[in-house]
């Protein structure tokens, strides 16, 4: 299809593959409370009671969330020697936080918040509609021998460029169903066979992520024992991730970190499909109201939220419409066309979008690794990257004076969402570095 946009600038640099950022000219304060969502901020807090029912349940499956009394959950972790190294050393960044969902139990990365919370709740209603489970009875029994038999029963599928595969495979066949993960064909190889180690059917395409959800879809429409993660559509997903902006909310409030209209906060959140970064910047919006500027990241040759946001267009845009690769090493983030639903929610709440190259992905990975031993993936390193451009790029320097901000940036949080990594194996790891470091020496 031929992409009209409005500013043919961007739109060169968009096509060009140059690292730049959008700022969203639909922006409308208040956004949330418009009334013509299809989903709404009494949703996010259901979600966070859906969550905390579960966490008993969690708690029986998951030996790992033991302490938390079955909460998933990941620490903001004030950068210091990194914030050096990212030359964001002088006051004007205010405070900067890494959001470590990286190191989140159960799945390793930010799919664990939307994965995970899904499969569980399709599990509860399941026992629920069968008599497993009685109104007020104990919610550990879905983790009981009786259940696992019943839950066999069913499939989980998925598809996924990795990480949401993961996290659905580990929950699904935590609680016995079987599951079958469409993986598209630049999935990581160390992702399909820690699947296959869990007894996970895993069907690899040799297309792209949207082609594997399609057939993923296919299959399960066909048959009423298999149930599908649908990652195009999901409120589920959505709603899961979003409850992560109350942890965010406790976590600053404790730090004593103040979110007002004189203290601003900046979310960075790396975005494939957008369910994931428009989760979080949705719940962050239904608690901190517009407080909160949420930015999403992209590698630049698969930015398929950016292009599709900034054309406006009521159709989805695809990478591929701007004549773009979508080839990335950043395996989360290598979606060609967003989620419609995503798109929806997002287009007058989201504050922007910018894009960054695969060696700045992998040079930022040896710096968080050099810096601070953090173990990110390509996809969470993208996040490091908004400060720079919202205080450094000309349309972030815009952006700051038309909200009224400028004056406030000293006393702003910035939040780095680092979305994985943990789970990456020692191999695979050293292989990033070795690229980061053979970049660095050229
Ligand atoms: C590490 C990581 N970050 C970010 C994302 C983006 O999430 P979403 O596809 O929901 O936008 C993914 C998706 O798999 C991921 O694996």
């Amino acid at each position: 299809m031929t992409v009209e946009v409005p500013n043919a600038q961007l739109l060169q640099e968009v096509a060009s593959a140059w690292p730049t950022l959008w700022v969203n000219p639909k922006y409308k304060a208040g956004a949330i409370d418009g009334g013509d969502l299809p989903v709404n901020p009494s949703d996010v807090l259901d979600a966070k009671r859906n969550w905390e029912r579960l966490a008993p349940l969690l708690a029986a499956c998951f030996e790992e969330l033991e302490a938390t009394g079955g909460v998933i959950r990941s620490e903001l972790l004030e950068l210091k020697a990194l914030r050096h190294a990212l030359e964001y050393g002088s006051p004007e960044y205010g405070r900067l936080f890494m959001k470590a969902d990286s190191e989140l139990p159960v799945a390793g990365s930010i799919k664990a918040r939307g994965g995970v919370y899904e499969v569980f709740l399709f599990a509860e209603g399941l026992a629920r509609q069968n008599g497993l489970l009685a109104d007020g009875g104990d919610i550990r029994k879905l983790a009981g021998a009786e259940a696992r038999d019943f839950f066999s029963g069913y499939t989980i599928a998925v598809g996924s460029t990795g990480n949401l595969g993961l996290s659905v495979g580990i929950a699904a066949r935590a609680l016995g169903f079987k599951a079958t993960v469409h993986m598209s064909f630049d999935a990581k190889q160390w992702k399909v066979d820690r699947l296959l180690r869990l007894g996970v059917e895993v069907i690899k395409h040799e297309a792209d992520y949207t082609t594997a959800v399609e057939n993923a879809r296919v299959v399960a429409e066909a048959d009423p024992s298999i149930y599908f993660v649908d990652d195009e559509k999901s409120r589920h997903l959505f709603l899961g991730y979003s409850v992560a902006a109350y942890e965010l909310a406790e976590q600053l409030k404790g730090l004593g970190v103040t979110v007002d209209e004189n203290n601003p906060l900046f979310l960075y959140l790396p975005c494939g499909i957008g369910g994931a970064p428009g989760g979080v910047t949705f719940g962050a919006k239904a608690v901190f109201g517009d407080n909160v500027h949420a930015f999403f990241v992209e590698p630049v040759q698969s930015p398929c939220a950016l292009v599709h946001m900034m054309s406006g267009s009521e159709e989805l845009v695809s990478v591929y419409d701007v004549g773009l690769t979508n080839k990335t090493e950043a395996d989360g983030m290598a979606v060609a066309r967003m989620s419609a639903f995503v798109a929806t929610v997002m287009r007058e709440m989201l504050a922007g979008i910018y894009t960054v190259p695969d060696a700045d992905l992998l040079r930022a990975l040896l710096a968080a690794y050099e810096a601070e031993g953090l173990r990110l993936e390509p996809s969470a390193t993208a996040a490091l990257f908004g400060p720079e451009f919202l205080l450094r790029h000309p349309r972030g320097e815009e952006f700051c004076a038309q909200r009224g901000i400028r004056d406030k940036m000293g006393r702003a949080t910035h939040i780095l969402w680092t979305t994985g990594g943990s789970f990456v194996p020692d191999e695979q790891f050293e292989s990033f570095l070795a690229q980061a470091r053979s970049l660095a020496q050229r």
